[in-house]
Order: structure tokens, then sequence, then C-alpha cells
């Protein structure tokens, strides 16, 4: 390794026994968005040689698994797999592991071979973080949390959005362990959605109901979504703003006769 990459979070490692210095990017990143708890079962894509492994199974002390296409040497209480996460195969193992009811959080710190030109590695990083969310959207239980790395560029905002679109939270954050001059940013969604409405979606309702605070209420294949600026008995159509865990926030785009 180059002298100049041996900075202090590579001496920390050393030092605390760490097996790599990426361990304080996630210990960073949980300190500040609160992602693993005691007792969750994680998830990690693109896992050796293992420093996110040890930090996430120390945070938890629950079901660890590990999933890289490299071998990754054993952690004590943490499971792994070698495979590719953008292969169904792979996904169906994790889900062997962890069960059917799925993973409290994924987290990827994945990251494609760099070939030095920059919009090729934005790319290839981008497909490989989208293969992350996909995997993600399969294993996750309702309300989990997923943090994945994305080497910025001119597709980074459409994926955030992608992101958003499925959790209730998100937010992109650079940990101070990333390297200064590293292009790396982790995005983070909490509250995985599986509500049956999306943002951006229409609907044509009928308002039945107000609310408390005075908006419409309507029910969405079980599922509250407030709409502003209505009164009972108006036929509206509507978009889907903001969506939360439980409810939806939307907002009148025609009035119907
Ligand atoms: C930066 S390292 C992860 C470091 C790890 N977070 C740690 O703390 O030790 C990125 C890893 O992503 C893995 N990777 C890249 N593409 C992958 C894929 N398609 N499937 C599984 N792992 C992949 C690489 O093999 C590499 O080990």
């Amino acid at each position: 390794m180059a002298r100049d990459r041996r900075d202090k979070y590579y001496w920390k490692a050393k030092d605390e026994g760490y097996r790599s210095r990426a361990s304080y990017k996630l210990f960073q990143i949980n300190g500040k968005h609160h992602i693993i708890k005691e007792g969750d079962t994680v998830v990690d894509l693109g896992a050796a040689p293992g420093g996110w492994l040890e930090v996430a199974k120390e945070i938890s002390g629950g079901r660890v698994v590990g999933v890289d296409l490299k071998r990754i040497s054993p952690i004590e209480g943490v499971e792994t797999v070698m495979g590719d996460i953008t292969a169904d195969r792979t996904i169906e193992k994790i889900l062997g592991l962890v069960g059917q009811g799925g993973a409290d959080v994924v987290i990827c710190d994945a990251a494609p071979n760099l070939s030095g030109n920059w919009s090729l590695d934005h790319a290839r990083s981008i497909d490989l973080t989208r293969s992350a969310l996909g995997c993600a959207k399969k294993i996750l239980k309702p309300n989990g949390h997923f943090v994945v790395k994305v080497f910025q560029g001119d597709m980074f905002n459409q994926f955030l959005e992608e992101v958003r679109d499925n959790f209730a939270f998100t937010r992109s954050y650079s940990p101070q362990a990333s390297r200064s001059q590293s292009a790396e940013i982790y995005i983070v969604g909490k509250k995985f959605l599986t509500s049956p409405v999306r943002r951006g979606s229409e609907f044509e309702v009928e308002i039945k109901e107000l609310g408390s605070s005075g908006d419409g209420a309507v029910l969405i294949d079980n599922f509250v979504v407030f709409v502003k600026g209505v009164e009972l008995g108006d036929r509206v159509r509507i978009k889907v703003q903001d969506v939360k865990p439980n409810f939806a926030f939307a907002e009148v785009i025609k009035r119907l006769e």
C-alpha cells in the first residue's frame, strides 16, 4: 500500500483490530443516522474483507450475513455467502439464511472494478447500486433501513430519486472517514415502504371524510391518503406528493365534474 494511503483511519483500524479502515465509515454513518440497532438482522452486500461485518455484528449482536464475490475469512457469529449481488440465485441464498421475514437492515459498500475512466466507472457504480437497491427491495422487512455507496456523477440524482420512491426518509451523507479526494457518497434510506401508493401516483377519488386537521382523507387499498384544499363531496384527481409508512399526502391536480 502506498505510504500516503496509510491515513489515521488505516492506523486506527490496525490499533483497534478491525479488518479495514472502512469500518469507521459505518460507525460514522450509524452514529449520524441510527441505522443498526441491537438485535437487528443485517445483510451486508459487497462485504469483503469484512470491516463493516465486524461493526454490524458489534452493534447488533444479531444475525449478520455478508455477501461478496470474494471469499470472506470467518468472523465469529457472522454468516457469509460467496456470490454476485446482481444474481437472483444469490438473493435466494440470502433469503434462505435470513428467512422469508427478511432483514431489518441492508448495507452495501460494494464497488465495481475501477477503470480510471470517470464516466464509465460512474455508470458501472450506478448499475451495481441499482442491483443493491433491487436486492434490498426483495430482502428488507417493511420499515427496514438501507445504506448504499454511490460514486457521484450525472446519474446520481436520478438514483437518489429511485431510493426516495422506496423509503419514507432519504438522505445522502459523506462520513469523515471517506477520503477527501474520493467521489464516494452514501445514500441512507430509512423505513422501507411497502404501501400500495407511491410518490407521483395519480388517482381519481371522491372525498367522503375529513381528517382532524380538516384535510380530505381517502382510502386507497386501505392506505390513508390526506388531500389538502378539498371539501366533503368533491370529486378530484390527486397526485401523491409524499409517502410515510402509515399514510401519504396528495395534492389536487384536477377537479372533476
Ligand atoms: C470496498 S470493498 C468493501 C469493503 C467492506 N465494506 C469492508 O468494510 O471491509 C467492495 C467489495 O465489493 C465487492 N463487489 C463488487 N461487485 C460485487 C458484486 N457484483 N457482488 C458481490 N460483491 C461485489 C468487491 O469484491 C469488494 O470486496
